[in-house]
């Protein structure tokens, strides 16, 4: 049994086919990308994950249990073991609010550590794992750069504890080299945390960087899943040459790794 299974998925948006039976696993500790075009359905497979949006059909399970189905206690779990980062860090995390109160509002929502003292040394703890410092904690969103705001979002992200992070095009407004730095970071997390990732992107380069597998959507529907090694080494499906001949440079943020 995989953490996350999805199968049969179908979400229609009036005359649009956003999602046609989508199959997708994420194992435990696993890093899979979902790859496509602008508006193939990555999101809306990733929102229905996310209980944001209600499939018209399919399932989808966690850990064995019927994500659609939670109600309640289960869905309040479920909302902490699914964690998710997006695009725009600055769009999304609130420019009011202090990295201290950013990275802590989802203790605070859960209601773990009502201490405050016990947050914010969790804070503290959070900060250093992204590499950022407790010097931060005062600080506000727009003090700092695109790569260092997805590191707080990340922090953010983790601090409940989730299974399972559900990245939306999380690195493609960084420059190159931070792209890589984000992407290590996120595989030092699988690494030290057994997280496991559900990685959207649009950009192939790196999605061969970070996963182990990959599935390609085109127009709703999955037509090529396999290993990194298969989909990028031997592709099968016509339309995966297509988007592989497309990327300049397949190689390129990997090899930024050795610097
Ligand atoms: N709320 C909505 N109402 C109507 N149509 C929608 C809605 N959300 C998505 N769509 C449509 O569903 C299709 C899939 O959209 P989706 O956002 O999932 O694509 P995507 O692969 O994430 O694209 P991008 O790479 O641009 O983010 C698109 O045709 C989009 O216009
Ligand atoms: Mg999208």
């Amino acid at each position: 049994m995989s953490l996350l299974e999805i199968s049969g998925l179908t979400k229609r948006y009036r005359s649009v086919q956003a999602v046609e039976d989508v199959g997708l696993t994420v194992g435990e500790g696993e890093v899979v990308g979902l790859v496509g075009e602008s508006g193939s359905g990555k999101s809306t497979v990733l929102r229905c994950v996310l209980k944001l949006v209600r499939p018209d059909s399919g399932s989808i399970s966690f850990a064995g249990k019927d994500v659609l189905r939670m109600r309640g206690a289960a869905a309040r779990a479920y909302r902490q073991d699914v964690q998710m980062v997006f695009q725009d860090p600055l769009g999304s995390l609130n420019p009011r609010m202090t990295v201290e109160q950013l990275v802590g509002e989802g203790l605070v929502v859960h209601r773990r550590l009502p201490d405050a003292r016990a947050r914010r040394d969790r804070v503290v703890e959070l900060l250093g794992m992204v590499g950022l410092r407790p010097a931060d904690l005062g600080r506000f969103p727009s003090s700092f750069s695109g790569g260092q705001l997805q590191r707080i979002a990340i922090a953010r992200a983790l601090a409940v504890g989730p299974r399972l992070l559900v990245c939306d095009e999380v690195v493609s407004a960084l420059d190159v080299s931070v792209q890589a730095q984000v992407l290590n970071l996120l595989l030092d997390m699988r690494d030290e945390l057994g997280l496991s990732i559900l990685f959207v992107s649009h950009d192939l380069a790196v999605v061969n960087y970070l996963c182990t597998r990959v599935a390609v959507l085109r127009s709703g529907r999955i037509v090529e899943e396999g290993t990194r090694e298969q989909v990028f080494g031997h592709p099968r499906h016509e339309y995966s040459r297509e988007l592989l001949a497309a990327v300049p440079d397949p190689e390129r943020v990997l090899s930024a790794r050795s610097h």
